[in-house]
């Protein structure tokens, strides 16, 4: 054998082994073996992590997984009667590594841009430094490409990408000025982000948007960890939330009986993609293989 067919025979043994656990891992091959050969979350014991849109679906999941560890927590969102069951549960599922003080409840809409640095002083009140911020709070959407409303355009963006990005601004404000440089950025963001997927046209642009913005964080400011997270479908209370073509409007439809990932699934990944600062993480289900099969996957229909 000569030395050229030997290195073809690798490059194929190479991507015929990345394909096969493609198709049978439920999260990227990186993701995979971090979550059982990298750092153990415990490893961020102590550590204060602030996580938006806690108080359902993947945030929370996260948070508790957070909990478990002896991780120190600020909960964000709207609805302060989640947050406090969320803090009941999280102190329960610390094991006695957290008392009271370490779980701060910090009700916060996202749009409210102008209290965003009030919010972040109180974190700092209260705890007095912050390593890692998770963007997670967000919507989806449902709709005909050609029948979308500007507005929704605009609602989707200023939730999704503005106000995410104004919050980050903040912390990483706080990171180069008081914290040495040093602290990390997290984005929930989604598989739609890099992959179109149909009826979903804002959604996937303002996934995209928030991606680029984060590349170019992690290229400006090499000490500051950015790690962008994109699951794909997972059951939570999303397309009830999902925006439409129409301002004001919900999809308003329940994921029950849908074949998605668990939150739970989805929050230790999130966990473990977090704790070992991968730049880049996905989860999932099923392999994304064209339009027809992506649309199906999402509705939970394969
Ligand atoms: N589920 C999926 O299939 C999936 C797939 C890919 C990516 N994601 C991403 O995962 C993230 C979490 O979604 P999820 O699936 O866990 O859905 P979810 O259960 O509906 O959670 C959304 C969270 O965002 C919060 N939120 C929404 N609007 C807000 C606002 N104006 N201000 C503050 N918080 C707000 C909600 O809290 P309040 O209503 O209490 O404010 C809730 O805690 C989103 O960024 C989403 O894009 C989800």
């Amino acid at each position: 054998m000569t030395f050229l067919e030997l290195l073809f025979l690798l490059l194929v043994g190479y991507y015929f082994i990345y394909v096969i656990f493609w198709l049978i891992l439920d999260c990227n091959l990186g993701l995979w073996y971090t979550s059982y050969f990298g750092l153990s979350v415990s490893s961020m014991r102590g550590q204060v992590v602030w996580v938006t849109g806690a108080s359902s679906g993947i945030g929370r999941a996260l948070s508790l997984v957070f909990a478990k560890y002896g991780v120190r927590l600020v909960i964000s969102a709207r609805r302060e009667n989640l947050l406090e069951s969320l803090k009941k549960d999280c102190l329960e599922r610390s094991n006695g590594l957290l008392s009271e003080r370490d779980v701060l409840i910090l009700p916060m809409d996202m749009l409210m841009v102008s209290v965003h640095e009030d919010c972040f002083e109180s974190v700092l009140k209260h705890f007095g430094r912050l390593d890692v911020l998770v963007n997670n709070a967000g919507r989806s959407q449902r709709a005909s490409w050609e029948e979308i409303a500007v507005q929704v355009d605009r609602d989707l963006f200023e939730l999704d990408v503005f106000s995410v990005i104004n919050l980050s601004r903040i912390v990483v404000r706080y990171f180069l000025k008081q914290a040495g440089g040093h602290g990390h950025i997290v984005v929930t963001s989604s598989i739609a982000g890099f992959c179109a997927v149909p009826f979903s046209a804002t959604y996937c642009a303002a996934k995209s948007a928030i991606n680029a913005y984060l590349n170019t964080l992690r290229m400006e400011h090499r000490n500051i960890d950015v790690t962008t997270f994109c699951p794909g479908p997972v059951a939570t209370d999303f397309l009830q939330e999902a925006f439409t073509s129409e301002p004001e409007k919900k999809y308003g439809r329940s994921t029950a009986n849908q074949k998605r990932m668990s939150a739970e699934r989805c929050g230790a990944l999130f966990a473990a993609s977090i704790a070992n600062k991968l730049d880049l993480a996905w989860c999932g289900l099923f392999p994304l293989m064209g339009n027809s099969t992506m649309n199906k996957i999402r509705e939970g229909k394969l």
